[in-house]
């Protein structure tokens, strides 16, 4: 019989959150509490809260009531926030909501099990050292194909509109060696992918290795299948790079390379540190040299100054880039950071309205895009059972787009090649030709 703790960790945001939520759930895992998924049954309910946006805010405040209501019919049910949300809301939320029994930033989460037990009655924990990089504790991660490894945690960056640097301090690279042996105990667990986390990848440094150098050295691991990265930042995207995406195999074709604005004069409030000719250029490298690149990005609209000449900039530049997909996103002031006292708002229903206009001229590219691969044969790694059926399983391409393969049982990590005969606005619908490993079918 367990009668260890059972625990709950409900995650928004971005991937650094879920990896966070994977650590957290290492931690406690290995100091006796268990992991469960199911919400009704845990003893300690942990929200791991995004802050990039208001609606993030919002999302996480919305649930958080929603638990910490559950503590009328039981009053041992213990309610944390963790994450970006943790840091930047701690004190601020402490007030608001005086039942939250523990709040911690991203740099936080070591001692969590000892928190966790020595709960003063409204515990806030400071980040106390903001040089953790978390590399000796092994992350709790979902059986699969593909898992997530952080090579680096926080962002030098100062982006005039960003929380991030406020919510996870300066830029700390992982030691290399221990990266890619993590990397090779993953290939021995049975991950087929991995993709490689940090705020920038390309400013990763460790004792003279950069990211080309991390990049090259796990590529060459035996059995690893694919490997990608997220985020790069335009500015610090060498050719060198772009070359190894042409010439490793295993090295996906798809770029996400944020561009926020197609207008040189925004891109400078913004602090981004490039011009949209620069941004081009890359574009236009990548293009040449990597065959089927695919290329993401995310675009903010209504930034503060931001005129309809600066706007239409970025539908030109969107439509010039034909991205195969992107995040378009209103602008949200977050208080702290310059931009929200910059003044010369964007009123709200402009905001709106430029963001509608980005988000269906790119909606119309993908359209086309995805169109263009109808007929063609396409290579697919299998990732899970579809959530539209169980007869049908989810993959991707190695530039990144989701196919749906339908009455398949293949086993996740199997790659086959399928020829595409559908698409709807973000997927791909194929017919399986061909399993291309000894991966075949479901075991179980
Ligand atoms: N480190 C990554 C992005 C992190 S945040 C990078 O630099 O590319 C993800 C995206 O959220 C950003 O690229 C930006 O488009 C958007 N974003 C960040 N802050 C925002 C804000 N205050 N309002 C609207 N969108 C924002
Ligand atoms: Fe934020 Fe800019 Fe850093 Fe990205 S690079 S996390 S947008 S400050
Ligand atoms: Fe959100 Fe933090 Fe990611 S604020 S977008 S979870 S880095």
């Amino acid at each position: 019989m367990n009668n260890s703790k059972k625990v709950f960790i409900r995650t928004y945001g971005c991937q650094m959150n879920v990896y966070d939520s994977e650590l957290v759930s290492g931690i406690l895992k290995k100091n006796d509490y268990s992991i469960v998924h199911d919400e009704g049954s845990a003893d300690i309910v942990l929200v791991t809260g995004c802050t990039i946006r208001e609606h993030a805010d919002q999302r996480a405040l919305g649930y958080i009531r929603q638990v910490l209501a559950r503590k009328k019919t039981n009053s041992e049910l213990i309610v944390g926030l963790l994450g970006c949300l943790g840091q930047r809301a701690g004190p601020e939320w402490q007030e608001m909501l005086p039942e939250l029994d523990l709040i911690l930033g991203p740099d936080a989460y070591r001692n969590i099990h000892f928190l966790l037990q020595n709960l003063p009655k409204k515990s806030f924990v400071e980040p106390e050292n903001i040089l953790e990089d978390y590399d000796d504790i092994p992350p709790l991660r979902k059986k699969g194909a593909s898992a997530f490894i952080a090579i680096s945690r926080g962002c030098d960056h100062n982006c005039t509109y960003c929380i991030v640097p406020f919510t996870r301090g300066r830029e700390r690279s992982r030691p290399l060696n221990s990266i890619v042996k993590e990397v090779g105990n993953l290939v021995e667990e049975g991950f087929k992918e991995v993709t490689l986390l940090g705020q920038n990848v390309n400013s990763y440094s460790n004792n003279g290795d950069s990211f080309p150098d991390l990049l090259e050295k796990i590529s060459e691991i035996r059995g690893i299948k694919r490997i990608r990265f997220t985020t790069s930042h335009p500015k610090d995207l060498s050719e060198r790079l772009v070359g190894i995406i042409r010439d490793k195999e295993n090295v996906c074709s798809h770029v996400h390379l944020p561009v926020q604005s197609g207008s040189d004069r925004v891109l400078k409030i913004m602090g981004r540190e490039y011009t949209s000719d620069h941004y081009l250029r890359i574009i236009d490298l990548m293009k040449r040299e990597i065959p089927d690149v695919c290329i993401t990005t995310d675009i903010i609209s209504g930034y503060p100054g931001e005129t309809e000449e600066d706007h239409q900039k970025t539908l030109k530049l969107v439509e010039e880039v034909e991205y195969d997909s992107a995040f378009t996103f209103k602008y949200s002031p977050r208080e702290g950071t310059p931009a929200c006292t910059m003044g010369n708002n964007v009123p709200e229903p402009v905001k709106t309205s430029r963001l509608n206009e980005v988000s269906t001229l790119q909606r119309s590219i993908t359209a086309k895009k995805n169109q263009e691969i109808i007929g063609k044969t396409v290579k697919v790694m299998i990732e899970t059972v579809s959530k539209r059926s169980p007869e049908d399983m989810l993959g991707k391409t190695d530039g990144g787009k989701n196919v749906i393969v339908p009455n398949v049982k293949l086993n996740p990590g199997a790659f086959c090649s399928v020829r595409i005969v559908a698409t709807s606005s973000q997927t791909l619908f194929g017919q399986l030709e061909e399993v291309l490993d000894d991966n075949g079918s479901m075991t179980n």
